[in-house]
């Protein structure tokens, strides 16, 4: 539903999982292109800047279907941003919980979807996070003799969390293409489905919670913070990761391109593939006490080695124009390092680092 304000357009936009590190970042970017209510939806309230940036929060449980149809209070969104998720270490675990909020919270989404399409008479768009952890090479020579994977290779995930991802956006192509397709009904409206798959994500003012590319947002805000830092995976570990900043644009890009433009439904977004051992030696070229050990936690350094090094994200550059705006230099020199600095210097260590104990 486009609420006219003194002829503005408002597009009516819900955010699920809003108090995370990805949703926090994404009210940021969409307050400040403008032109957006965002009602924002997480199991808890997120911090006081994000609750005045959206017009309403909603609290609850993303598998529950009652709570979640009855979202938008009878006026339909124009986009659904869904980012609720339990990442791929936490995901293993608690298995079922991951499945139930993974699979059941996108199924509760796609309904939603389907009616508020049907009630605005045109295709609600629903932008989904999936990942690399949809990927899964099974050794390490396989790892890089696979290079920087396209969207259709090597998808056999180990982790629920990939597993569940991967039939989400199957799910979701099925829900935008084939929906109750022997019922020939010609009252429904299908919704319009689409996803990028992000690398491990690098922000200044989070950490991730139960991700198993943790390891490298952990190390810089330990730097930052003048602790030493252990290490879960092998310093050679090598997968991509991109900057907060550019994962929220990739999700509002890929959400702006035009339907006819695209020729998929899933894309790969990529950045930059530093090994761990690289991450270690940058950061130490700013913060020259930082130490950093490794102590390889062995089921966690599974999954980073069933990840590919790299995404082939042509599809995404091609089709929406996708480019990110840091690579790994140009991404610690003038967005992480002198935002992790600032926030340190101000705070102390106002980032608990229980988190990076808890393999
Ligand atoms: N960041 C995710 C994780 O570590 C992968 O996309 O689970």
């Amino acid at each position: 539903m486009r609420l006219r304000v003194v002829g503005i357009v408002v597009r009516r936009v819900l955010i699920t999982g809003v108090a995370g590190e990805v949703g926090s970042s994404l009210v940021e970017y969409l307050s400040r292109a403008g032109g957006y209510s965002i009602t924002g939806f997480d199991l808890r309230k997120p911090s006081k800047e994000i609750e005045e940036l959206c017009s309403s929060i909603a609290v609850g449980d993303i598998a529950d279907a009652t709570l979640v149809s009855s979202l938008g209070d009878g006026l339909p969104y124009d986009t659904i941003f869904h980012l609720a998720g339990i990442l791929s270490s936490g995901g293993e675990r608690a298995p079922l919980k991951a499945h139930e909020v993974n699979v059941s919270g996108t199924l509760n989404i796609l309904e939603l979807s389907r009616k508020h399409s049907t009630a605005l008479g045109r295709p609600v768009k629903v932008i989904f996070t999936s990942t690399i952890a949809v990927y899964g090479v099974s050794s390490i020579s396989q790892k890089r003799s696979a290079g920087r994977v396209r969207e259709a290779e090597c998808l056999t995930p180990i982790t629920m969390y990939g597993a569940n991802k991967l039939y989400c956006e199957s799910l979701g192509r099925y829900y935008s293409e084939n929906f109750g397709m022997l019922e020939q009904r010609n009252d429904g409206v299908r919704p319009d489905f689409r996803a990028v798959r992000f690398p491990g994500l690098l922000s200044a003012h989070t950490l991730p919670t139960g991700g198993t590319s943790d390891y490298a947002p952990e190390m810089v805000h330990a730097a930052a913070q003048g602790v030493s830092y252990s290490c879960f995976v092998r310093p050679d570990s090598r997968i991509p990761f991109m900057m907060m900043p550019d994962a929220a644009r990739a999700l509002v890009m890929l959400s702006e391109a035009d339907a006819t433009r695209l020729t998929q439904r899933v894309y790969n977004v990529g950045g930059f593939a530093p090994s761990a051992r690289e991450i270690g030696v940058l950061l130490s070229e700013f913060f020259p006490s930082t130490t950093i050990t490794y102590e390889v936690h062995p089921s966690r350094q599974a999954i980073v080695d069933s990840w590919p090094e790299d995404v082939d994200d042509s599809a995404a550059r091609r089709d929406f124009g996708w480019e990110p705006l840091y690579s790994f230099e140009s991404g610690f020199a003038d967005y992480l390092l002198p935002a992790v600095r600032a926030r340190y210097a101000a705070s102390g260590s106002e980032i608990s680092l229980y988190r990076m104990a808890a393999n």
